[in-house]
């Protein structure tokens, strides 16, 4: 627990500025849970996509997550999920947003998971098939392969808690939520370092690996490279570049 804790204690300052929850992907998180009333978000964070209608609590390890909660927002427990501190099948739902990926033992949070819900369980997550789909991390972080191998598909996710089916969410060119991804269609977003110190890929990378990253962008951006290799994708309205929400 420790080390991500300390993680998101490091990386999270400022989140909820850079972070902001996405009306697209909110509403189909919500419809994911389908009519569970009571629901336990894990790796919670600063709240983002805690539906207001229904009875939620939060399971968030850092502090610092979990002060730049917004007054009135569902309460939170400090803790982690490979050892949740509820009984079984507490709740109706539990859901995770791009949070287990960041877990010291991943398999035991997603047990845990399943054994605090009594019907549903909803992940958000990326699936490591796409991991070549991105031009940013294809082309620009040649290390992001070999640190993302041994990651899981989403039909891992679905296994690992029961079964469950897989929904597609094509990123919208105008996504709001500014992680990984976001800005797969306005590559001069990722010059930004506030953009860059909201996305744990960028915020785990030395900063002479970043310096360096932002300097072959800016070339590519103004020698027009950028916009000769990625021309196909500049009209297009949402890219499915492998984020899935698997419900089970
Ligand atoms: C990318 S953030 C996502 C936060 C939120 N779900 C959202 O969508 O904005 C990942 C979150 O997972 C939390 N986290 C890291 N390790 C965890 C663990 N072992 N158990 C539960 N949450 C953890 C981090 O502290 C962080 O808040």
């Amino acid at each position: 627990m420790n080390s991500d804790r300390a993680l998101y204690d490091r990386i999270g300052v400022g989140y909820r500025v850079g972070r902001r929850e996405d009306p697209r992907l909110a509403a189909a998180i919500h419809e994911a849970l389908g009519t569970a009333q009571t629901v336990l978000n894990v790796g919670a964070g600063t709240g983002s996509y805690e539906p207001t209608d229904r009875d939620v609590t939060a399971v968030e390890p850092s502090s610092v997550m979990i002060a730049q909660r917004r007054p009135g927002s569902a309460p939170a427990v400090q803790a982690t999920a490979e050892k949740l501190p509820f009984a079984d099948g507490a709740f109706d739902a539990s859901m995770a947003v791009l949070s287990d990926h960041h877990w010291t033992d991943r398999m035991a949070g997603l047990h845990e998971m399943r054994r605090v819900a009594r019907s549903r369980v909803v992940l958000f997550q990326w699936d490591i098939r796409y991991v070549d789909s991105f031009w940013l991390t294809r082309d620009y972080l040649p290390d992001f392969r070999h640190k993302v191998a041994g990651g899981m598909t989403a039909d891992d996710l679905a296994l690992a808690i029961g079964g469950g089916s897989v929904e597609q969410f094509p990123m919208p060119f105008d996504m709001r939520d500014g992680f990984l991804s976001a800005y797969w269609r306005r590559p001069e977003a990722y010059l930004d370092v506030d953009v860059l110190a909201n996305i744990s890929v960028f915020a785990l990378m030395a900063a002479a690996d970043v310096e360096t990253f932002v300097a072959c962008l800016r070339a590519d951006l103004d020698s027009g490279e950028w916009h000769r290799r990625n021309a196909e994708i500049l009209d297009l309205p949402e890219l499915d570049l492998g984020y899935r929400l698997v419900i089970g």
